[in-house]
Protein backbone atom coordinates (compact mmCIF):
# COMPACT_ATOMS: atom_id res chain seq x y z
CA UNK A 1 0.00 0.00 0.00
CA UNK A 2 1.24 3.28 -1.06
CA UNK A 3 0.39 6.10 1.08
CA UNK A 4 0.18 9.35 -0.86
CA UNK A 5 2.10 12.91 0.02
CA UNK A 6 1.63 16.30 1.01
CA UNK A 7 3.96 18.74 -0.30
CA UNK A 8 5.73 20.97 2.07
CA UNK A 9 6.55 24.69 2.12
CA UNK A 10 10.00 23.63 1.89
CA UNK A 11 9.44 21.46 -1.22
CA UNK A 12 9.68 17.79 0.67
CA UNK A 13 7.00 15.57 0.45
CA UNK A 14 5.54 14.23 4.13
CA UNK A 15 3.52 10.76 3.83
CA UNK A 16 -0.26 12.24 4.75
CA UNK A 17 -0.64 8.86 7.07
CA UNK A 18 1.65 8.37 10.04
CA UNK A 19 2.35 6.44 12.53
CA UNK A 20 1.55 7.90 15.93
CA UNK A 21 3.94 7.04 18.50
CA UNK A 22 2.29 8.07 21.97
CA UNK A 23 2.22 5.28 24.89
CA UNK A 24 2.78 2.78 22.16
CA UNK A 25 5.28 0.95 24.09
CA UNK A 26 2.99 0.35 27.19
CA UNK A 27 2.83 -3.51 26.27
CA UNK A 28 6.20 -3.67 25.22
CA UNK A 29 5.50 -4.45 21.54
CA UNK A 30 6.42 -1.13 19.89
CA UNK A 31 9.64 -2.69 17.86
CA UNK A 32 7.49 -5.04 16.46
CA UNK A 33 4.72 -2.46 16.20
CA UNK A 34 6.65 -0.37 13.89
CA UNK A 35 8.19 -3.52 11.67
CA UNK A 36 4.56 -4.08 10.93
CA UNK A 37 4.02 -0.69 10.30
CA UNK A 38 6.26 0.16 7.74
CA UNK A 39 5.55 -3.50 6.53
CA UNK A 40 2.06 -2.15 5.53
CA UNK A 41 3.46 1.23 3.62
CA UNK A 42 3.61 3.44 6.65
CA UNK A 43 6.67 5.36 6.06
CA UNK A 44 5.82 8.34 8.06
CA UNK A 45 6.74 7.70 11.74
CA UNK A 46 5.74 10.80 14.81
CA UNK A 47 8.39 10.22 17.65
CA UNK A 48 8.75 12.44 20.35
CA UNK A 49 11.47 12.96 23.00
CA UNK A 50 9.34 12.90 25.86
CA UNK A 51 7.42 9.36 25.04
CA UNK A 52 11.06 7.58 25.80
CA UNK A 53 10.39 5.01 23.98
CA UNK A 54 12.81 6.48 20.32
CA UNK A 55 15.41 3.40 21.33
CA UNK A 56 12.54 0.94 21.00
CA UNK A 57 11.82 2.73 17.50
CA UNK A 58 15.68 2.81 16.58
CA UNK A 59 15.60 -0.77 16.74
CA UNK A 60 13.21 -0.87 15.00
CA UNK A 61 14.39 1.07 12.26
CA UNK A 62 17.54 -0.81 11.94
CA UNK A 63 15.55 -3.97 11.07
CA UNK A 64 13.29 -2.82 8.14
CA UNK A 65 13.86 -3.70 4.94
CA UNK A 66 12.99 0.12 3.48
CA UNK A 67 16.02 2.60 2.77
CA UNK A 68 15.88 5.36 4.87
CA UNK A 69 15.52 8.34 2.23
CA UNK A 70 11.91 6.59 1.84
CA UNK A 71 10.96 6.79 5.61
CA UNK A 72 9.75 10.37 6.99
CA UNK A 73 10.95 10.32 10.38
CA UNK A 74 9.73 12.80 12.75
CA UNK A 75 10.55 13.90 16.65
CA UNK A 76 10.23 16.53 18.79
CA UNK A 77 11.68 18.69 21.37
CA UNK A 78 10.96 19.10 24.87
CA UNK A 79 10.29 22.02 26.67
CA UNK A 80 13.17 21.24 28.91
CA UNK A 81 15.77 22.37 25.78
CA UNK A 82 14.45 25.73 25.03
CA UNK A 83 17.52 27.42 25.86
CA UNK A 84 19.07 27.57 22.21
CA UNK A 85 22.53 26.76 23.72
CA UNK A 86 20.58 22.92 24.12
CA UNK A 87 19.01 22.73 20.91
CA UNK A 88 21.86 20.92 19.43
CA UNK A 89 22.32 18.43 21.94
CA UNK A 90 18.72 17.34 22.07
CA UNK A 91 18.98 16.79 18.45
CA UNK A 92 22.04 15.06 19.03
CA UNK A 93 20.37 12.88 21.70
CA UNK A 94 17.08 12.33 19.52
CA UNK A 95 19.24 11.11 16.55
CA UNK A 96 21.10 8.50 19.11
CA UNK A 97 18.43 7.32 20.18
CA UNK A 98 16.94 6.44 16.62
CA UNK A 99 20.02 5.40 15.41
CA UNK A 100 19.81 7.86 12.76
CA UNK A 101 21.79 10.95 11.03
CA UNK A 102 18.93 12.89 10.09
CA UNK A 103 15.53 13.85 10.93
CA UNK A 104 12.78 14.77 8.24
CA UNK A 105 11.07 16.87 10.68
CA UNK A 106 11.83 18.45 13.97
CA UNK A 107 9.03 20.06 15.62
CA UNK A 108 8.98 22.01 18.37
CA UNK A 109 7.05 20.04 20.70
CA UNK A 110 5.08 23.28 22.95
CA UNK A 111 5.13 26.72 22.99
CA UNK A 112 6.23 27.18 26.79
CA UNK A 113 9.42 26.33 28.25
CA UNK A 114 10.35 24.52 31.19
CA UNK A 115 13.48 24.50 33.30
CA UNK A 116 16.45 21.92 32.47
CA UNK A 117 16.08 20.13 35.10
CA UNK A 118 12.15 19.15 34.35
CA UNK A 119 12.36 16.15 32.18
CA UNK A 120 9.33 14.25 32.61
CA UNK A 121 5.87 15.79 31.77
CA UNK A 122 4.61 15.71 34.90
CA UNK A 123 5.62 19.45 35.78
CA UNK A 124 4.07 22.53 37.87
CA UNK A 125 4.29 26.07 37.24
CA UNK A 126 7.51 26.48 38.69
CA UNK A 127 8.96 24.64 36.20
CA UNK A 128 8.08 27.10 33.65
CA UNK A 129 11.40 29.04 32.39
CA UNK A 130 11.70 32.53 29.90
CA UNK A 131 12.53 31.59 27.49
CA UNK A 132 11.26 33.12 24.08
CA UNK A 133 10.02 31.40 21.62
CA UNK A 134 11.78 32.88 18.36
CA UNK A 135 15.62 31.94 20.34
CA UNK A 136 14.57 28.37 20.47
CA UNK A 137 13.36 28.40 16.76
CA UNK A 138 16.44 30.11 15.83
CA UNK A 139 18.62 27.44 17.18
CA UNK A 140 16.11 24.55 15.20
CA UNK A 141 16.75 27.09 11.74
CA UNK A 142 20.18 26.48 12.56
CA UNK A 143 19.69 22.57 12.54
CA UNK A 144 18.13 23.00 9.58
CA UNK A 145 21.70 24.47 8.14
CA UNK A 146 23.90 22.08 10.24
CA UNK A 147 22.11 19.08 8.29
CA UNK A 148 20.70 17.27 10.73
CA UNK A 149 17.26 17.80 10.34
CA UNK A 150 15.84 18.03 6.77
CA UNK A 151 12.76 20.50 7.77
CA UNK A 152 11.39 22.21 10.93
CA UNK A 153 7.44 22.77 12.28
CA UNK A 154 5.52 23.57 15.32
CA UNK A 155 3.28 21.76 17.90
CA UNK A 156 0.08 22.95 19.91
CA UNK A 157 0.75 26.94 18.49
CA UNK A 158 -2.07 28.49 18.30
CA UNK A 159 -3.15 31.42 15.85
CA UNK A 160 -1.77 34.67 17.47
CA UNK A 161 1.53 32.80 18.52
CA UNK A 162 1.58 32.05 14.72
CA UNK A 163 0.99 35.42 13.77
CA UNK A 164 3.75 37.13 15.98
CA UNK A 165 6.06 34.14 14.99
CA UNK A 166 6.20 34.09 10.81
CA UNK A 167 7.13 37.41 10.21
CA UNK A 168 10.51 36.53 12.34
CA UNK A 169 10.84 33.04 10.84
CA UNK A 170 14.32 33.06 8.22
CA UNK A 171 12.99 29.56 7.99
CA UNK A 172 8.78 29.07 7.52
CA UNK A 173 7.51 26.22 9.90
CA UNK A 174 6.32 23.50 7.16
CA UNK A 175 3.76 22.20 9.85
CA UNK A 176 1.58 22.70 12.93
CA UNK A 177 0.79 19.59 14.98
CA UNK A 178 -2.27 20.12 16.76
CA UNK A 179 -4.93 18.14 18.86
CA UNK A 180 -7.62 17.79 15.69
CA UNK A 181 -10.33 15.58 15.33
CA UNK A 182 -14.54 15.42 15.27
CA UNK A 183 -14.77 16.78 18.57
CA UNK A 184 -12.44 19.16 18.32
CA UNK A 185 -12.20 20.40 14.25
CA UNK A 186 -10.13 23.41 14.81
CA UNK A 187 -11.91 25.27 11.88
CA UNK A 188 -10.39 28.41 12.05
CA UNK A 189 -6.54 27.63 13.16
CA UNK A 190 -6.34 24.74 9.85
CA UNK A 191 -7.46 27.50 7.58
CA UNK A 192 -4.97 30.10 8.68
CA UNK A 193 -2.06 27.53 8.65
CA UNK A 194 -3.38 26.07 5.35
CA UNK A 195 -3.65 29.92 4.16
CA UNK A 196 0.31 30.67 5.37
CA UNK A 197 0.96 27.20 3.50
CA UNK A 198 1.41 25.45 6.82
CA UNK A 199 0.19 22.25 6.79
CA UNK A 200 -1.52 20.72 9.39
CA UNK A 201 -0.83 17.49 11.52
CA UNK A 202 -3.71 16.41 13.24
CA UNK A 203 -3.05 14.65 16.91
CA UNK A 204 -5.21 12.16 18.19
CA UNK A 205 -6.98 12.33 15.10
CA UNK A 206 -9.31 9.29 16.85
CA UNK A 207 -9.75 10.97 19.85
CA UNK A 208 -6.71 9.23 21.20
CA UNK A 209 -9.02 7.08 22.89
CA UNK A 210 -10.48 8.93 25.50
CA UNK A 211 -13.07 11.25 23.38
CA UNK A 212 -16.07 9.81 22.51
CA UNK A 213 -15.23 10.23 18.75
CA UNK A 214 -15.29 6.53 18.11
CA UNK A 215 -18.85 6.42 19.54
CA UNK A 216 -20.79 9.12 17.80
CA UNK A 217 -23.87 8.09 16.84
CA UNK A 218 -23.65 10.44 13.24
CA UNK A 219 -19.99 9.29 12.63
CA UNK A 220 -21.40 5.29 12.77
CA UNK A 221 -23.79 6.43 10.84
CA UNK A 222 -21.52 7.63 7.83
CA UNK A 223 -19.46 4.43 9.00
CA UNK A 224 -22.29 2.24 8.35
CA UNK A 225 -23.13 4.10 4.83
CA UNK A 226 -19.52 3.23 3.71
CA UNK A 227 -18.99 0.25 5.15
CA UNK A 228 -15.74 1.33 6.70
CA UNK A 229 -15.62 2.21 10.86
CA UNK A 230 -16.12 5.10 12.94
CA UNK A 231 -11.92 5.36 12.91
CA UNK A 232 -11.70 5.19 8.83
CA UNK A 233 -14.35 8.38 8.61
CA UNK A 234 -12.26 10.57 11.12
CA UNK A 235 -9.59 9.90 9.56
CA UNK A 236 -11.00 10.65 5.90
CA UNK A 237 -12.52 13.38 7.13
CA UNK A 238 -9.53 15.09 8.39
CA UNK A 239 -7.76 13.85 5.08
CA UNK A 240 -10.87 15.25 3.13
CA UNK A 241 -9.45 18.70 4.61
CA UNK A 242 -6.17 19.01 3.51
CA UNK A 243 -4.69 17.47 6.96
CA UNK A 244 -1.50 14.78 8.07
CA UNK A 245 -3.09 12.03 9.84
CA UNK A 246 -0.50 10.33 12.83
CA UNK A 247 -2.96 7.67 14.48
CA UNK A 248 -1.38 5.20 17.04
CA UNK A 249 -2.44 1.49 17.26
CA UNK A 250 -0.46 -1.54 18.47
CA UNK A 251 -2.91 -3.25 16.45
CA UNK A 252 -2.52 -5.20 13.06
CA UNK A 253 -5.55 -5.04 12.47
CA UNK A 254 -6.32 -1.20 12.86
CA UNK A 255 -2.81 -0.56 11.49
CA UNK A 256 -4.01 -1.68 8.15
CA UNK A 257 -7.73 -0.45 8.92
CA UNK A 258 -6.21 3.27 9.10
CA UNK A 259 -4.75 3.08 5.88
CA UNK A 260 -7.40 2.46 3.97
CA UNK A 261 -9.51 5.47 4.07
CA UNK A 262 -12.77 6.39 2.06
CA UNK A 263 -13.52 9.39 0.26
CA UNK A 264 -16.78 11.02 1.81
CA UNK A 265 -18.76 13.68 -0.05
CA UNK A 266 -18.30 17.10 0.46
CA UNK A 267 -21.95 17.17 2.18
CA UNK A 268 -20.39 14.87 5.00
CA UNK A 269 -17.24 16.36 5.45
CA UNK A 270 -19.24 19.61 6.11
CA UNK A 271 -21.68 17.78 8.56
CA UNK A 272 -18.93 16.27 10.65
CA UNK A 273 -17.16 19.83 10.73
CA UNK A 274 -20.86 21.20 12.09
CA UNK A 275 -20.99 18.01 15.00
CA UNK A 276 -21.83 20.56 18.20
CA UNK A 277 -19.69 18.32 20.70
CA UNK A 278 -16.73 19.89 22.00
CA UNK A 279 -13.79 17.99 23.65
CA UNK A 280 -9.87 18.16 23.75
CA UNK A 281 -7.48 15.61 25.40
CA UNK A 282 -4.43 17.46 25.52
CA UNK A 283 -4.47 20.78 27.16
CA UNK A 284 -1.82 21.33 30.12
CA UNK A 285 -3.87 24.41 31.23
CA UNK A 286 -6.03 22.59 32.66
CA UNK A 287 -3.25 21.84 35.66
CA UNK A 288 -0.87 24.57 35.42
CA UNK A 289 -3.19 28.26 35.19
CA UNK A 290 -0.09 30.21 33.44
CA UNK A 291 -0.86 28.67 30.62
CA UNK A 292 -4.32 29.42 30.16
CA UNK A 293 -2.84 31.62 26.54
CA UNK A 294 -2.43 27.96 24.88
CA UNK A 295 -5.73 27.11 23.75
CA UNK A 296 -7.70 29.80 25.42
CA UNK A 297 -5.88 32.87 23.81
CA UNK A 298 -9.04 35.00 23.67
CA UNK A 299 -8.77 35.09 27.56
CA UNK A 300 -4.57 35.11 27.80
CA UNK A 301 -2.09 36.49 25.97
CA UNK A 302 1.35 34.54 25.19
CA UNK A 303 3.87 36.14 26.98
CA UNK A 304 6.92 34.99 25.36
CA UNK A 305 7.70 35.06 21.06
N1 LIG B 1 2.25 17.04 19.49
C1 LIG B 1 1.62 16.67 20.57
O1 LIG B 1 1.56 17.37 21.58
C2 LIG B 1 0.94 15.33 20.57
C3 LIG B 1 -0.02 15.03 21.56
C4 LIG B 1 -0.65 13.79 21.50
C5 LIG B 1 -0.33 12.89 20.52
N2 LIG B 1 0.63 13.19 19.58
C6 LIG B 1 0.98 12.23 18.51
O2 LIG B 1 -0.21 11.87 17.81
C7 LIG B 1 -0.34 10.45 17.81
C8 LIG B 1 -1.80 10.06 17.76
O3 LIG B 1 -2.49 10.51 18.90
P1 LIG B 1 -2.93 9.50 20.07
O4 LIG B 1 -2.07 8.30 20.06
O5 LIG B 1 -3.00 10.29 21.32
O6 LIG B 1 -4.43 9.14 19.71
P2 LIG B 1 -5.19 8.48 18.45
O7 LIG B 1 -4.25 8.04 17.41
O8 LIG B 1 -6.29 9.42 18.11
O9 LIG B 1 -5.89 7.24 19.15
C9 LIG B 1 -5.16 6.15 19.60
C10 LIG B 1 -6.16 5.23 20.29
O10 LIG B 1 -7.12 4.74 19.35
C11 LIG B 1 -7.03 3.32 19.26
N3 LIG B 1 -7.17 2.98 17.84
C12 LIG B 1 -6.23 3.06 16.86
N4 LIG B 1 -6.74 2.68 15.66
C13 LIG B 1 -8.03 2.36 15.90
C14 LIG B 1 -9.08 1.89 15.07
N5 LIG B 1 -8.91 1.69 13.75
N6 LIG B 1 -10.30 1.64 15.64
C15 LIG B 1 -10.50 1.85 16.95
N7 LIG B 1 -9.55 2.30 17.80
C16 LIG B 1 -8.31 2.55 17.27
C17 LIG B 1 -5.68 2.93 19.84
O11 LIG B 1 -5.73 1.69 20.49
P3 LIG B 1 -4.72 0.47 20.13
O12 LIG B 1 -3.32 0.99 20.14
O13 LIG B 1 -5.01 -0.51 21.20
O14 LIG B 1 -5.16 0.00 18.76
C18 LIG B 1 -5.48 4.04 20.89
O15 LIG B 1 -6.19 3.73 22.08
C19 LIG B 1 0.38 10.04 19.10
O16 LIG B 1 0.63 8.66 19.16
C20 LIG B 1 1.60 10.92 19.02
O17 LIG B 1 2.53 10.38 18.08
C21 LIG B 1 1.24 14.40 19.59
Amino acid sequence: MTVKSVKLNNGMSMPEIGLGTWKANETGVLAETVKKAVELGYRHIDCAKIYNNQCEIGKALKEVDVPRDELFIVSKIFQNKHRPELVPGAVDEILGELGIEHLDLLLMHWPYALVPEQDTADFAAKDLENVPIMDTWKAMEAMVDQGKVRSIGVSNFNKKILEKMLPQCRIKPVTNQVEVHPYNPEHELVKYCQQQGIVVTAYCPLGGGAINVMNDDFIKRIADAHSCTPAQVSLSWLLARGIVVIPKSNHEVRLKQNLHTVTLTSDEVRMIGQIKARERKVDPSRDIKELKWIFHEDEAECPLI
